[in-house]
């Protein structure tokens, strides 16, 4: 019998941990499947999508940089990828490519189980305004906070991705707002950093005054990229968290929404955080 395939594509992909956690997944869960990465060229995109549907590939995860190109190219998109304009994940079905994006559910999955902090009626500071803080707005507000003000250094990208989840942030009743990062004050109970500050080795962003006492600081990034965040937010009395717990979690949902079954997340993050010591 031959196996569901699945992969996870992007550039580069050599240190995903996606095939991994899919293992420990189908191990955990009794399901039978393969789970590889595809280094894809970058101007591959469409082409090598083309080619893992012939294989009979059923689905794929899809990283850096091709997660928008990913979501142009479906023929049904969720509506939280259309949010984000991004996708992250593909499932093919009958010819078709469904998009959606697993991201904001597993950030928020990870807040709220994993770390045990209930999101509702908090107040929100969303650090950037690319990719990555769009892949995570839509169900943050769907999480019902208080507030949640997006900062960005370049304030007109935050505006415009206000702009695009304003109709919900109505809906779920949550104020959301566009600011600027220079010179931000406030005084938020979760700090989410979607910036990729740390890479271009600049400092963290933003004044230590936006923390209250005991905040949640939460690095969408883990491993080396995330020390200098969480060690400013721990420095200034934060509770720091990176971002292993939300990729656990968003495979987590990929799974669900793949093979039917909630595979258990808890335990491959314990032993995901060990592997990687
Ligand atoms: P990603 O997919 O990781 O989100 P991106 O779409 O290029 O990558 O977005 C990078 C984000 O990090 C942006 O919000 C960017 O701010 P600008 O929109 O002003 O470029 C933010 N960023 C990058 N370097 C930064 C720095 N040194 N200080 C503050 N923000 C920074």
């Amino acid at each position: 019998m031959s196996m569901d395939l699945y992969c996870v594509m992007g550039n580069p992909v050599e240190h995903s941990k996606s095939p991994w956690i899919h293992a420990r997944f189908a191990e955990l869960t009794g399901q039978t499947l393969q789970y590889g990465k595809r280094l894809i060229a970058l101007d591959g995109f469409a082409t090598a999508v083309s080619a893992f549907m012939a294989e009979g590939g059923r689905g794929c995860n899809i990283t850096v940089p091709f997660k928008f190109e990913a979501a142009a190219l479906a023929s049904h998109t969720s509506e939280r990828a259309t949010l984000a304009l991004a996708s992250n994940l593909l499932t093919f079905r009958d010819g078709d490519i469904l998009a959606d994006n697993t991201d904001g559910a597993g950030l928020v999955n990870d807040i709220q189980r994993n770390a045990g902090l209930a999101l509702s009626g908090r107040h929100l500071l969303l650090m950037g305004a690319g990719g990555a803080a769009a892949g995570v707005l839509g169900p943050l507000i769907l999480a019902r906070p208080a507030s949640i003000t997006v900062a960005n250094r370049t304030l007109s990208k935050a505006t415009d991705l206000v702009e695009r989840h304003a109709a919900l942030a109505l809906l779920q009743k949550t104020e959301l707002l566009a600011q600027d990062l220079r010179g931000l004050t406030g005084n938020f109970d979760v700090v989410i950093n979607a910036t990729a500050s740390s890479l271009s080795g600049a400092g963290v962003p933003v004044a230590a005054s936006t923390l209250k006492p005991g905040a949640l600081a939460y690095d969408m990034m883990y491993g080396p990229a995330a020390q200098g965040f969480l060690s400013w937010a721990r420095e200034h009395g934060a509770v720091a968290r990176d971002g292993l717990g939300m990729l656990v979690e968003q495979a987590a949902e990929a799974f669900l929404i793949w093979r039917g079954v909630l595979p258990p997340s808890q335990p491959v993050l314990a032993e995901l955080r060990a592997v990687m010591g």
